[in-house]
């Protein structure tokens, strides 16, 4: 079923304000909801939005990994409770529901790469509060698919490359992980797939994969973009363990996407070009 029109939650937000711009770009209509306006922990302001709604795309999150070690009931609340009342309201409404997700679901040990029916098992709070709203969805019986994303970045958005750009202007040498393994994704190519998976015959349900082509460690990326932006600054490899930081993380965040690439008929682009149109673009 091909949607003319598009509620996306989370809209201002780094993948939001993406896809509500490729959106727009398609002559779609778009309506977007966000903080401070739109609470998604909010029922009443919950079910306004979805009413009326011909299709929910869910990219309101609690994204602050290290802070969600702290603040349990409030990643919980949003990434968890608020995800199972969409989808109950969803289901009431009749309206499918495309929810994003995230690799921190598993924990990050396994030898290859990531499939859809691998198990669980999430090593930190924030993972643990999506994973929470992943079931709740699934337990609602609302019409739902699942996107599950890693290692994004994005225009306007605070990520891995601002901070390590930032970083590398304060300092002449930086140590970066050569053991946390993913494909970095930029979410202008987020927003084209999801764009396309509403634009198919039939609502896609179930869950997917949705990463950069190939895979990198983060030492490996880092490289990249400073041999792509002549950054001088020196790097050294290093461990996660010697690094301090609140929340674990999982060391293997690879992902297969042969699911959703089967769907779309096309394959994901490589995680170096997706970098490189970025470079040229932002
Ligand atoms: N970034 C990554 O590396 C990554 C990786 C895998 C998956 N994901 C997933 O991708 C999705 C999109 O995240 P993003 O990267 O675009 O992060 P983001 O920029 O933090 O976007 C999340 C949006 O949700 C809003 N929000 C937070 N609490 C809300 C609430 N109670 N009610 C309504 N809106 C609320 C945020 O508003 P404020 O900014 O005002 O808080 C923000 O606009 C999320 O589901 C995230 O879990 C991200």
């Amino acid at each position: 079923m091909a949607f003319k029109a598009i509620t996306i939650l989370g809209g201002q937000g780094m993948l939001g304000a993406d896809l509500g711009a490729i959106v727009s770009q398609r002559g779609l209509d778009v309506r977007v909801y966000d903080l401070p306006e739109f609470d998604i922990t909010d029922d009443k302001q919950l079910e306004a939005a979805v009413s009326g709604s011909k299709v929910i795309v869910n990219c309101a999150a609690y994204t602050n990994v290290e802070k969600a070690e702290s603040d349990v009931e409030c990643a919980n609340q949003i990434n968890g409770y608020a995800v199972g009342r969409l989808g109950q309201i969803a289901k009431e409404m009749t309206v499918p529901v495309l929810h994003i997700s995230t690799d921190f679901v598993f924990d990050g040990t396994k030898a290859e790469s990531y499939i859809e029916t691998d198990a669980t098992g999430p090593v930190n709070a924030y993972g643990r509060s999506k994973l929470l709203g992943e079931t709740l969805l699934a337990e609602s019986g609302c019409s739902h698919c699942i996107v599950r994303l890693e290692w994004t970045y994005g225009k306007g958005g605070v990520h891995f490359i601002t901070k390590i750009l930032n970083a590398a202007k304060q300092r002449d040498l930086l140590k970066v992980v050569d053991d946390q393994v993913g494909s970095p994704t930029h979410t202008v190519e987020v927003a084209r797939v999801i764009l396309d998976l509403l634009q198919t015959e039939t609502f896609p349900t179930g869950l997917y994969h949705c990463a950069g082509s190939g895979f990198a460690s983060r030492y490996e990326m880092t490289r990249f973009l400073f041999d792509a932006l002549g950054v001088q600054t020196k790097l050294v490899p290093c461990k996660t363990a010697d690094l301090k930081s609140v929340a674990q993380r999982p060391l293997n965040s690879r992902f297969n996407c042969q699911k959703l690439e089967t769907l779309l008929g096309r394959s994901m682009p490589t995680w170096q070009d997706m970098l490189k149109n970025y470079l040229a673009t932002d």
